[in-house]
């Protein structure tokens, strides 16, 4: 029998930047999928969108999707470590119309407006030209205030209760270089290796130190409620993989600073460092696969897709991350398809997955259904990873051929380049990298109308609690 359960307010401003998230995944697949048909026929489209706002749009909607699933998960989860609602929630609620009607203008500039010449009017009013965080200057600064508020919901919080957990701890002092970092998306530097150099650190340390540190927390008490894992053996894995992410994250950046006009020393630091970072992303499955065989899980899509997490962020990141990283192959699998198919493998493992646990964990307990069964959420799981790992596959293809044709037997001149994607090799990995894409937007669309179909029912249910109790939620 469905119970409806009352929230707290900021879990139901949870459930509306969740709402906001899986509408951004969806157009960042459009997007995606745009830019893919370009890449097989390069004229689609290309007088109203170049390929380049295509991209633009794909990947700084990757970013919004997450980070605002970011925020609705820590809504949701952290009232009950609280043991309360979090402070500010009108502030809050503020923030969350605001972001809304920025993505909107932004995205609106970025499609119709699109470039300015190289003045500060274009920095503040079309795009900051930093890659992943490109909105204009105003809107960085309406992002900077949205989140400076959002810290203070949860570090206000933590001041007025006189007990916080450990991962509460972990979570709070994460938020600090999280949001300290988004700072850098600001400075126009004129010197090209010194504004990489810098960009960098935003980049690298969001998703190979801090954001790590974030889903860890959060899959540390999604873990707790869908397996009723004990705290202890949590919070003692988030601390082993805290230590070891910052011990081999930090200077793991060197892998990025070998061929953009950096010191030399950067190729033993970047490749030693970073090659040790598969290590905690290891340990984080061990310690999904341990808990698993311990205890009974309440809600089978967010087990799946947080055993998912373990998994995909080992190889994703772990893995592909691994192969390029040592400077001798990184010299000839730099910037190729190769980095596409580590990148996208790495963000669907490490984020795309661990939200969408949350996500599932959300709409179940805010329906107070006791499990999420039927055969949807099946679908879903399997079309977007097949999709997923089927592109990640393609894209290795390709990008093996552009390493091997255009760098090692080509030696990098720009016939060599041409030549290479001639190859078919790199044609055929286009190709099934677009097949792929559309089984993967399948599956979104599974996934969207399921969680659809799960909130309405826990809506209609209580709407009339007598008569329409739904047993066993999401049974389609
Ligand atoms: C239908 C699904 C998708 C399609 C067709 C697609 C296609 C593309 C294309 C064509 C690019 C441009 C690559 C280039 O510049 O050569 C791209 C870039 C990227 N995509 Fe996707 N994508 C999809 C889904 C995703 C998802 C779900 C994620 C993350 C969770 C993602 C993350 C990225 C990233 C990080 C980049 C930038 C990579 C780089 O520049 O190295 N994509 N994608
Ligand atoms: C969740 C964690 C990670 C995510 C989301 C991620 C994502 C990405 C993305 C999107 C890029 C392309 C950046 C661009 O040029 O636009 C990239 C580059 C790179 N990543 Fe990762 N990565 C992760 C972890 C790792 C790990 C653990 C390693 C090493 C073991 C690694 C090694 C590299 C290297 C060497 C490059 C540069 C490739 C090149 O030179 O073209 N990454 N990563
Ligand atoms: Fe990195």
């Amino acid at each position: 029998m469905t119970r409806v359960p009352s929230l707290y307010s900021s879990q139901s401003l949870a459930l509306r930047y969740f709402t906001l998230s899986v509408a951004l995944f969806g157009v960042m697949i459009v997007f995606g999928l745009i830019a893919a048909t370009k890449y097989i026929h390069p004229g689609f489209l290309a007088q109203p969108l170049p390929f380049s706002m295509a991209k633009i749009m794909h990947i700084d909607v990757l970013v919004l999707w997450l980070l605002t699933a970011f925020m609705g998960s820590l809504f949701w989860l952290l009232p009950s470590e609280f043991k309360r609602d979090l402070v500010g929630m009108r502030a809050a609620n503020v923030v969350f119309w605001l972001f809304c009607i920025t993505i909107a203008a932004v995205a609106a500039t970025f499609l119709f407006v699109q470039y300015g010449p190289g003045t500060d009017k274009t920095l503040w009013l079309v795009n900051q030209g930093r890659k992943y965080v490109e909105e204009p200057r105003w809107a960085a600064i309406v992002v900077a205030i949205g989140i400076a508020v959002f810290v203070y919901n949860i570090v206000g919080t933590a001041i007025a209760v006189k007990r916080i957990t450990g991962v509460t701890w972990v979570i709070i002092l994460n938020l600090i270089p999280l949001f300290g970092l988004y700072m850098l998306a600001f400075p126009a530097m004129t010197n090209m290796a010194v504004d990489q150099y810098w960009w960098w650190w935003l980049v690298h340390f969001w998703v190979e130190a801090t954001w790590e540190v974030l889903i860890g927390s959060i899959v540390a008490l999604v873990l707790m409620r869908v397996m009723n894992t004990s705290r202890n053996v949590v919070e003692t894995w988030l601390y082993i993989e805290v230590a070891l992410v910052l011990a081999t994250g930090v200077l793991g950046i060197g892998h990025h600073y070998f061929w953009m006009g950096a010191p030399k020393y950067w190729l033993g630091i970047g490749g030693f460092f970073s090659a040790l970072e598969p290590l905690p992303l290891l340990g984080m499955v061990i310690h999904a696969v341990y808990d698993a065989g311990e205890h009974k899980m309440t809600n089978q899509p967010a087990f799946y897709w947080t055993m998912l997490e373990a998994f995909g962020n080992f190889i994703g990141a772990g893995v592909w991350g691994f192969m390029i990283t040592l400077p001798q192959i990184n010299l000839f699998a730099h910037g190729t398809q190769w980095t596409a198919s580590h990148g996208h493998l790495a963000f669907w493992g490490a984020y795309g997955c661990g939200v969408i646990a949350v996500i599932y964990l959300a709409v179940q307990e805010a329906g107070g259904y006791a499990q999420i069964g039927g055969r949807a959420w099946k679908w879903a799981f399997g079309l977007l990873n097949v999709g997923m790992y089927g592109m990640g596959g393609s894209l290795l293809i390709a990008g093996m051929a552009q390493a091997f044709y255009e760098r090692a037997i080509g030696g990098s001149t720009f016939n060599a380049f041409v030549a290479a994607q001639q190859t078919p090799w790199f044609v055929e990995g286009i190709w099934m990298r677009w097949v792929f894409g559309l089984l993967f937007a399948a599956g979104y669309a599974i996934l969207a109308s399921n969680l659809i179909a799960i909130s309405r029912r826990s809506r209609v249910a209580a709407a009339a609690p007598a008569t329409l109790a739904v047993e066993g939620a999401g049974t389609r």
